[in-house]
């Protein structure tokens, strides 16, 4: 799967330090050429012979060790690598890329490089939160670093939270798909186009302290917008409620209520390529909000409802040269339902899901989906996460595209 690729690990001081040997050992057993670069922490963690022995290659530790005088050593393993991935990533060396700091061996590699860059960070889950990390990697994925995210567990520290390390097997998967792509696309398919999605639930205020709302968790929609930017797109991100944080470095409108949600879209609409409508959308709304807290009175209450515009029906019937992909996530008769529904709202596409299936629907970090279009299913998954879902539903889409640019 790497065969030939020219890998350049680097290793930061985390605890997580440990599993960089088992990661080392499976990009050489893909058939990459790996070359290590430790931080003077990272070795308190792990000898740099375990590194030195996996790589088979001499392991860089200190910038002005010189191993081959003919050449400088930061610059020559920069302009070597296809790609270098920092893993663990600390919240140190992430603080010292947004800064563009460089004051060791792996810093001065990093912003030496042209290569692409790949960070897998791993830290205690308040320092994974805090505004000065998210900001950087923010930051970073605005410049194009990739992110491989950590996963959600018991963390070293003894918290529980986000901030574990991903597996390395997940890493490998994450690299080889990386190349996969690369080599699949001559350049990025989604270059120069504008994408738009909408993700997250709407909130239909009652009154000030009250209102209606769904359990969309937001991230397929944040999948979405991520994958759409590794494909290259500009994205535009509105989300309404959504139980996770949006993806660093995408523009993100935040919206309430259906009616935010429809001004926030048809304003992108005229010069967007892509339109995804992940967003579940309540369908009505109150029919006033009160301006003050009501108050408790009769033993029953009665909330008048009025329907929501329907924001991708209005979308069909503007559309010109838009491609429009809406969504439909039900609980029984799924193909007629969005069959339905992409005749009715004028769609390209409609991912179709069934909630009630294991490991689809809200909430999940995967789904089961089906994808439809004019003819009937033109895509079916298995479970897989969201975001593997997200690229193959917009690979479908960018095979689709007029060839219209911007
Ligand atoms: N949608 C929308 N505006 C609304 C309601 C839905 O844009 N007011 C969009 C959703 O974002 C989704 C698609 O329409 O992409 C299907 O949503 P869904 O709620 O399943 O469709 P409805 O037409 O509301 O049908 P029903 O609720 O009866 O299943």
């Amino acid at each position: 799967m790497l065969t030939g690729k020219r890998i350049v690990l680097g290793v930061t001081g985390g605890i997580a330090a440990f599993k960089a040997a088992s990661l080392c050992s499976k990009l050489v057993q893909q058939g990459a050429e790996v070359r290590v670069i430790m931080t003077s922490s990272a070795t308190k963690f792990i000898t740099e012979l375990t590194l030195q022995s996996l790589s088979k290659a001499p392991v860089y530790t200190d910038t002005f060790d010189e191993k081959n005088p003919a050449v400088i050593a930061h610059i020559n393993l920069a302009d070597w690598a296809d790609l270098v991935l920092v893993a663990p990533a600390t919240a140190n060396i992430i603080g010292k890329m947004a800064a563009g700091l460089a004051d060791d061996m792996l810093s001065t590699t990093l912003l030496a490089t042209e290569a692409p860059i790949m960070l897998a960070p791993a830290m205690n889950v308040h320092m994974y939160q805090h505004p000065a990390v998210m900001r950087n990697l923010a930051e970073l994925a605005a410049r194009g670093v990739m992110l491989v995210e950590p996963g959600e567990g018991l963390l070293a520290c003894g918290y529980v939270g986000k901030g574990r390390m991903e597996e390395p097997e997940q890493i490998v998967a994450v690299v080889g798909a990386y190349f996969e792509r690369q080599a699949r696309y001559q350049s990025l398919p989604l270059a120069g186009k504008k994408v738009v999605i909408t993700a997250g639930g709407t909130i239909e205020r009652i009154d000030p302290v009250r209102y209606i709302t769904n359990d969309s968790s937001g991230k397929m929609g944040f999948a979405l917008a991520e994958a759409a930017r590794e494909l290259g797109a500009e994205v535009r991100l509105i989300a309404g409620s959504t139980q996770v944080a949006p993806p660093p470095g995408i523009q993100v409108q935040r919206v309430q209520s259906a009616e935010d949600m429809l001004q926030a879209v048809m304003a992108e609409f005229s010069d967007s390529d892509i339109v995804i409508k992940a967003a579940a959308v309540a369908d009505y709304r109150p029919a006033v909000t009160q301006e003050r807290k009501i108050k408790k009175s009769g033993d029953t209450m009665t909330l008048e409802l009025v329907k929501t515009v329907d924001i991708l029906e209005q979308l069909g019937k503007h559309k010109q040269r838009q491609f429009l992909i809406g969504f439909a996530a039900e609980t029984h008769d799924v193909e007629s339902y969005a069959m339905d529904k992409l005749k009715r709202k004028n769609c390209d596409l409609i991912v179709a899901n069934d909630v009630t299936v294991e490991g689809a629907g809200f909430g999940t970090d995967t789904n089961v989906i089906q994808v439809y279009d004019a003819e009937g299913l033109a895509l079916s998954l298995p479970k897989v996460s969201k975001r593997e879902a997200a690229l193959q539903i917009l690979e479908l889409a960018c095979g689709r595209l007029t060839g219209a640019s911007r």
